[in-house]
Parts: structure tokens; sequence; C-alpha cells
């Protein structure tokens, strides 16, 4: 069961006690009750309120990024279920970082998550070199199949799970 508490802060005087005691009883309660930040919440809400989703990631020395991490872990019964297609990319398509991902949302948060998913190879110069990636280049031409197919496979996941 989840309470929320307000505290109100009777003084705003400038050099004001009040702020330091808020300090000690926000640590308090923190450290006796879990407090979930608005952040958090607001995030919450925003995952719930998604019936799929699409993690574009890339490789981060045969791993993904570490804020991604951080994003996935803040929760969990948000993630359960959820429809999910991978889209990693690297310059060998990122298939460490999307094996990394598969362990960690499919196995550690139940996600469902489509057979096909995505990988895609950079050419050099856009690691090595200047060249960012604008979503145009003819390169990328050759994934628009699988990317249809694997987006076909989430649709019928989420059509799945509204069933249920
Ligand atoms: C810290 C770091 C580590 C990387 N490690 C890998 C790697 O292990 N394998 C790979 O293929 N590419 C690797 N790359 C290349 C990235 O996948 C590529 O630069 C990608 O565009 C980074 O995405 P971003 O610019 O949106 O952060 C790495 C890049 C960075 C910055």
């Amino acid at each position: 069961m989840s309470f929320e508490i307000g505290i109100i802060l009777g003084s705003t005087r400038h050099s004001s006690n009040t702020s330091g005691l808020s300090n000690f009883l926000s640590r308090c309660l923190s450290s006796n009750y879990p407090l979930i930040s608005s952040q958090i919440r607001r995030w919450s809400e925003t995952v719930l309120a998604w019936d799929g989703m699409i993690i574009l990631s890339p490789q981060y020395n045969w791993g993904y990024p570490a804020i991604l991490k951080n994003s996935l872990d803040h929760l969990f019964h948000e993630w359960v279920k959820m429809p999910l297609s991978l889209l990693t990319f690297g310059g060998h398509g990122g298939s460490k970082c999307a094996e990394g991902l598969k362990v960690v949302c499919q196995g550690g948060m139940k996600m469902s998550l489509t057979d096909i998913n995505l990988q895609i190879s950079l050419p050099t110069e856009y690691i090595r070199g200047q060249d960012r990636v604008k979503g145009v280049e003819d390169w990328l031409n050759v994934y628009q199949e699988d990317l249809g197919l694997m987006i076909d496979q989430l649709i019928s996941l989420m059509e799945k799970r509204k069933e249920e």
C-alpha cells in the first residue's frame, strides 16, 4: 500500500531552520519507507500508458548504456508482459547489446519480446568519423523489410495483450 504525505514548510525565511529540519524529516521518512520521487512516478505513468515499446540502443563496450539500465531499473511491475522489440546498432549491429537487453528485459523483467529484432551495422565513418546518421541514407534500405516484420510481430503481441 502506498501513501502520499505532503510536507508543508511553515517558514520560508532566508536563513531558516525549517529547511534543515525538513532534510532531517525527509531522510527519516526515506530510510524507513521507500519514497517515490515525482520524476519516477511520471516515468511509471508514461510506461503504463504504452501498449508496447521499441528499445533503440547503441552498443557501448559490448553492453548497452548505463543510462538505459538505470531507466529500466527504476521500475519493475510496469515492464512485466510489456510487448518489446529491440533495435540495436553499432559496428556489428550491437549484437552483444541485444544479448544483454534480452537477458534483462525478457528474463529479468518478464517483457514479451518479439522473435525478430533488428541489428543495424553502422558504416565506420559514422563511428570513427564525423558523420552522424540522419535516417534517410540509402544503406538503411536493406533493413526496411526486417523492420516491417519486427513491427508486425510487435503489433501482434500488443493485440494479444489487449485481449488478455
Ligand atoms: C563508449 C562507447 C563504446 C562503444 N563500444 C562499442 C562496441 O562495443 N561495439 C560496437 O560495435 N560499437 C561500439 N561503439 C560505437 C557505438 O555503437 C556508435 O558510436 C553509436 O553511434 C553510439 O551511439 P550514440 O552516438 O547515439 O551514443 C561504442 C561507442 C562508444 C561511445
